[in-house]
This record gives structure tokens, C-alpha cells and sequence, in this order.
């Protein structure tokens, strides 16, 4: 799929601009701090319905405006779609023209697979980030997924309220209430452990193959899925039976909000033993992986986004990589125009919230 057209109005530093894209490579120059990160933040906002900087939508709206608004005009192997997300007060998005009702609807239209500098943290940091990397994965692919999620996030709130409640306040204990609550994040839990569990397996299929490449053979990846959730009636015993201890820590201690994903290099787990250039090079891999599988999903290549990703790697490396990823629109940005003998690119260049295409 590819995105034909982006329209930003008092998004971020652009007040009105029309960006149109080539099918293929397009490479957003310019200096730090012109604009050209907002421009991925704006298409994540329309893949994805939220951006992946901003606490709250209102940060997107230029300084002192009262509304903003994106517009992506996209196509797809079998049709043509137009994503209107505006932002004012309320948040409101129309798909094709019509008012969407619920937010999960913008998912799964447009799809991404985004690399940036960032990313390491995946590895790095704690399991947050692991958690967000395969959500953000299945609820492109699997719309039911991120109802699922939200609703047990629900129930977990009202549940840890509870707890809380009790345990300040020392009132009276219903432990039917609290059985209610079991039994509803035991099925939801259970459902959510399925979903990571299948995409947690693709990836265990088939990042060796990547990887050993990139690797000359020398690195064996592992990857372990720990979750409290594998099984539902279990993890409802286990929520019982932590009950008392829950009472006095005030908040629910077992569930898919601790699960996590270890990364082992040759056996070692690569958050604790790692170097830095082993950790980069799984990320690469990872997200390779992520882009195959999407790819096997739709039928077709999703969109790439490198956000400043170029920079971290030598000439030689860049012009391999890019090699590879051909067949696909790929959004690019970076400090310097990118030149690469061969393969073709469109190139603009970002100033102060203006974008010039550049003729080559
Ligand atoms: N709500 C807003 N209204 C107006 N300008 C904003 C708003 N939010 C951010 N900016 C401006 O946008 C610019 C940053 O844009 P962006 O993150 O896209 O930069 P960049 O070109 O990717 O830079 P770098 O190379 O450093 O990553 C900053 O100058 C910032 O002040
Ligand atoms: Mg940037």
C-alpha cells in the first residue's frame, strides 16, 4: 500500500501544506527541529489513532489555534481510502467521509511499520516497551484485539479501585464482587495471552533466518513469552489466591499488564548481557521480522517510516538496507540528502514547517 497525499492544517509547526508522495523512496531533509518527525508523528495518528509522543492530542495543534487537522489520502491493493482526523476540544476521525463511533475503527486502514532511534528501548528498558511493540503489532492486524485490551484495562481500574478503597478506607470485603472481577480478567486475559501468543510465535519462526544473516551465522536468537495468562482457570486460581496480599498492596499484582518477552542471544538474555551493537542489530531484525509479517497478513508490503533511523547506520550498510526494501513506499527522514546510485528517490526538503520537493 502506499500513501498518495498528506494534507496538515495547524498540525505541529505546519499551518497549511500539501504533501504528496511517490510510490517508492521519498527522503525528508532538513535541519533538527523543522518539521520532519511531525510529519511521521502525522501519519502514526491516522494508522494508528494516537501519536507516540503526545500525552494529549491538544500538543498537536499549532501554538495558540483551536483545531488542527491531518488528511491521508492512501491506496491499497484493492481500494482507495481517505483518513480525516481532526482535533479540536473533542477528538473526531472520518474514514471514507463517515464519522467513525469507535476509535479501534481507524485501525488496520492504514498500516505502518515505523524504525527509529528508539527503538532500542524495546530491548533496553523495561517491559513496557515490549508490551507497546506487540500491541502496536496485532492491533493493526487483529481489530477485536484492541477491544479486548481496553475492556480488561477497564475492568482491571475498577478493580484495583476497589482494592484501594479496602485497603484505605479498611470497609467491608466482597469477595463476590471481587470473584466477579477475577473471573472477567481471568477470560479477557486468557483471550489477550492467545492473540500475543500467535504473533510472539511468528516471530520466533522466523527472525532466525533474518537474523543469522545479518550476523554471518554467529548469533542464535531465543525468545521466551512470560505471562501469568497462559491458562485461564489458573491464572483465575492465582488471582485468588493473591487476593489477600493484593488487599494490602492496594492494586491487582497478577495479569497481562506484567507480561513480558526475553530476548536471549546465544542463551544470554540480551537486556542484561547485550553489548550495544547486539542490541541494535536484534531490533533490526525484529523489525524486518515485524515487516514480513504484516506483509504475510495483508498480502501487501505496509507502509516503512524511518524517523532518523539512516543515521545510525555507515554508507555500505545504508545501501543494503535500502536494496532489500524495495517494493514498498518508504518514508525516510534525515539531516542530509540521502544519494544512492541506482536506486531512485524523491526528495524533500523540510524548513521551518514548509516542505519543497526537490527536483532530481
Ligand atoms: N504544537 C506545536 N505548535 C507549533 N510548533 C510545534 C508544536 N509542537 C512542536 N512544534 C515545533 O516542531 C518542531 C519539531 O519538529 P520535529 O520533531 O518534526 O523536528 P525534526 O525536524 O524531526 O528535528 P530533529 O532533526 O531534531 O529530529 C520544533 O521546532 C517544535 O517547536
Ligand atoms: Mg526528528
Amino acid at each position: 500500500m502506499y500513501i498518495e497525499k498528506i494534507e496538515l492544517n495547524n498540525f505541529r509547526n505546519y499551518k497549511n501544506e500539501k504533501i504528496y508522495l511517490e510510490k517508492g523512496i521519498n527522503v525528508f531533509f532538513g535541519e533538527n527541529a523543522q518539521g520532519k518527525t511531525n510529519i511521521i508523528e502525522a501519519i502514526f495518528l491516522c494508522a494508528l489513532g494516537k501519536s507516540f509522543r503526545a500525552k494529549k492530542d491538544k500538543e498537536l495543534i499549532f501554538f495558540n489555534e483551536n483545531n488542527a487537522s491531518v488528511k491521508i489520502e492512501y491506496k491499497k491493493s484493492d481500494r482507495k481510502g481517505e483518513i480525516l482526523y481532526k482535533i479540536s476540544d473533542k477528538k473526531q476521525i472520518l474514514i471514507n467521509s463517515i464519522n467513525i463511533k469507535k476509535m479501534s475503527e481507524i485501525l488496520g486502514n492504514i498500516n505502518i511499520v515505523i524504525f527509529s532511534p528508539e527503538d532500542i528501548n524495546i530491548l533496553k528498558d523495561g517491559p513496557l516497551n515490549r508490551r507497546k511493540f506487540i500491541n502496536m503489532l496485532i492491533s493493526q492486524l487483529r481489530p477485536n484485539y484492541i477491544y479486548l485490551y481496553n475492556l480488561y484495562l477497564k475492568v482491571l481500574e475498577q478493580k484495583n479501585n476497589y482494592l484501594k478503597e479496602i485497603n484505605e478506607k479498611n470497609i467491608y470485603i466482597d469477595d463476590n464482587l471481587l470473584d466477579i472481577y477475577d473471573e472477567k480478567l481471568a477470560e479477557i486475559g486468557a483471550n489477550i495471552y492467545k492473540y500475543r501468543n500467535e504473533f510472539i510465535e511468528k516471530i520466533k519462526e522466523r527472525i532466525n533466518s533474518i537474523h543469522k544473516k545479518i550476523t554471518d551465522e554467529k548469533e542464535e536468537i531465543k525468545i521466551k513469552y512470560i505471562s501469568d495468562c497462559e491458562n485461564k482457570d489458573i491464572f483465575f486460581k492465582e488471582l485468588k489466591e493473591n487476593r489477600k496480599k493484593d488487599i494490602l498492596r492496594g492494586f491487582s499484582s497478577k495479569g497481562i499488564q506484567r507480561d513480558d518477552i526475553y530476548f536471549f542471544i546465544n542463551g544470554k538474555r540480551v537486556d542484561i548481557y547485550g553489548s550495544q551493537g547486539q542490541q541494535r542489530t536484534l531490533i533490526l531484525s525484529l523489525k524486518i521480522v515485524e515487516l514480513e509479517i504484516v506483509r504475510e497478513e495483508l498480502g501487501e508490503y505496509p507502509i516503512l517510516l524511518l524517523d532518523d533511523f539512516m543515521s545510525e547506520l555507515d554508507e555500505k550498510r545504508k545501501n543494503n538496507f535500502l536494496k532489500n526494501m524495495q517494493n514498498m513506499q518508504i518514508i525516510i527522514t534525515c539531516t542530509e540528502k540521502i544519494n544512492i546510485k541506482n536506486i531512485k528517490m524523491k526528495q524533500y526538503n523540510v524548513k521551518e514547517g514548509n516542505v519543497l520537493k526537490i527536483n532530481t
